[in-house]
């Protein structure tokens, strides 16, 4: 029977080890062995990741691998990616080739204005609350001065507070639907004091404002806190070549190949069981690019499949056309991200991989990332449409195959050799290790 722990998180990292190992695994040694096994041997980098949040006992690897030869308006990146699933940089780095020779991936932001928004309610005559937040409006910006003053003087700041009435949706709400703009930082932390500081003094200058009746003056805030759904901070990556060009694999024809192309997305398009998949082979090129660099996976995650949803039901996030003898294949997503703050600064290898990335600023990764998720989804519908997808998974997922089954290093070398001729399914692999061990 398992009991309830109280004060956990003032129990010592040896002491939060022995209490988890003892009483949810069923081996306390073995736990504790692996748990400090990916302990970092450096202290103070240990002790940084100790502090990232409450309760670490142990880190948690994924590998961090590295997609070249993306050329981007012209400039060469290597694009670090962070992520466990096996295809996803090499499949990655076969889109960077195929493109490279064919002017490679033009992008252009289309709007960086990030959301927040006070929630609240107001039992009064909308047009009279309509009077009351106009005549607020520049309190609500200099309340925020201390706040706003650095981003400011770089040229960011609040762009916009406007009241948006929502009462048809649900009695008396009202909200302050308010833009950002936050540069380089993602902004969460500078969007949410703003949001917090509208809020008291909404509710501050409710109080004395003469208009209102006593009721009216009580304004309730139920909460401030920034959309992750950023529809205006938007970015566009796109390929395009003569279809002459479109060297496609095994023996489809290219015009035949950027047939199918179009058609895969098309159906993308208007096909939501298959639009998540199709997104998500997507979201497999933005989130590695997303982790390496140090941003909010799960923000970006949540806004983008708000997006695909815009127009009433999922659709594809990426689109493709066929004209004039030439295939063009774009995508456009919302991509709220940071090159400053956050983690940043602080985690050595998110600092390397924005070292990789040149610096970049947050305009600038956010056309990397676009391109990581273009370039995903061109590789991943273009084994589709031609080879099938198990061909090339199954050989980059060989060796965790073989790893699963304890190969030594000699029979992987000769199964993955064996492999590049022969199609590796998991019982195939399965089946020549045990014939390799027969033979010995
Ligand atoms: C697998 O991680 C991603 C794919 O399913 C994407 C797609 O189907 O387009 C291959």
């Amino acid at each position: 029977m398992k009991t309830p722990i109280q004060g956990f998180s003032k129990l010592s990292k040896e002491e939060k080890i022995k209490w988890i190992a003892d009483n949810y695994t069923d081996n306390s040694d073995t736990t504790i062995q692996i748990l400090k096994k990916y302990w970092n041997q450096d202290n103070e980098l240990q002790k940084l990741h100790d502090e990232f949040i409450e309760n670490t006992i142990s880190n948690y690897y994924l590998p961090f691998g590295i997609a070249p030869n993306f050329l981007i308006n012209d400039t060469l990146y290597a694009i670090p990616m962070a992520i466990e699933e096996s295809s996803v940089v090499a499949a990655a780095s076969k889109a960077a080739k195929f493109w490279l020779d064919k002017g490679g991936f033009k992008t252009r932001v289309l709007g960086t204005q990030k959301i927040g928004q006070v929630h609240f309610i107001f039992k009064g005559p909308s047009e009279k609350l309509q009077e009351f937040i106009d005549a607020i409006n520049p309190i609500l910006v200099s309340d925020c001065k201390s706040i706003t003053q650095n981003m400011e003087k770089r040229g960011g700041g609040i762009t916009s507070i406007e009241l948006r009435d929502r009462t048809h949706k649900l009695d008396n709400y009202y909200q302050l639907h308010c833009k950002f703009e936050t540069l380089d930082a993602m902004g969460a932390n500078f969007i949410n004091s703003c949001l917090e500081q509208f809020s008291s003094t909404l509710k501050r200058e409710a109080l004395t404002y003469t208009s209102f009746n006593e009721g009216e003056q009580r304004i309730e805030v139920v909460m401030s806190i920034l959309s992750n759904y950023v529809p205006e901070c938007l970015v566009r990556a796109e390929v395009s070549c003569p279809i002459n060009e479109l060297e496609a694999e095994q023996s489809v024809s290219p015009e035949e190949f950027a047939k199918k192309m179009v058609r895969a997305v098309d159906i993308a398009n208007v096909e939501p069981y298959r639009a998540v998949t199709h997104n998500k082979g997507i979201m497999n090129g933005i989130d590695a690019v997303v982790l390496a660099t140090g941003n909010d996976f799960r923000a970006v995650e949540a806004g983008i499949h708000a997006y695909a949803a815009k127009d009433g039901s999922y659709k594809s996030l990426t689109r493709a056309s066929l004209e004039d003898g030439i295939f063009k294949f774009w995508i456009e997503v919302p991509l709220a991200l940071g090159t400053v703050g956050g983690l940043t600064s602080l985690h050595p290898l998110v600092n390397l991989a924005l070292e990789i990335l040149q610096k970049p600023s947050a305009r600038e990764l956010m056309q990397i990332v676009a391109v990581a998720g273009l370039a995903q989804n061109f590789a991943a519908v273009r084994s589709l449409v031609t080879t099938g997808i198990q061909e090339g998974h199954m050989k980059m997922h060989l060796l965790n195959i073989l790893n699963q089954m304890r190969a030594s290093e000699d029979e992987k070398k000769t199964l993955v050799a064996y492999f590049k001729k022969n199609a590796a399914t998991h019982n195939a692999v399965v089946e020549a290790l045990q014939n390799l061990r027969n033979k010995l």
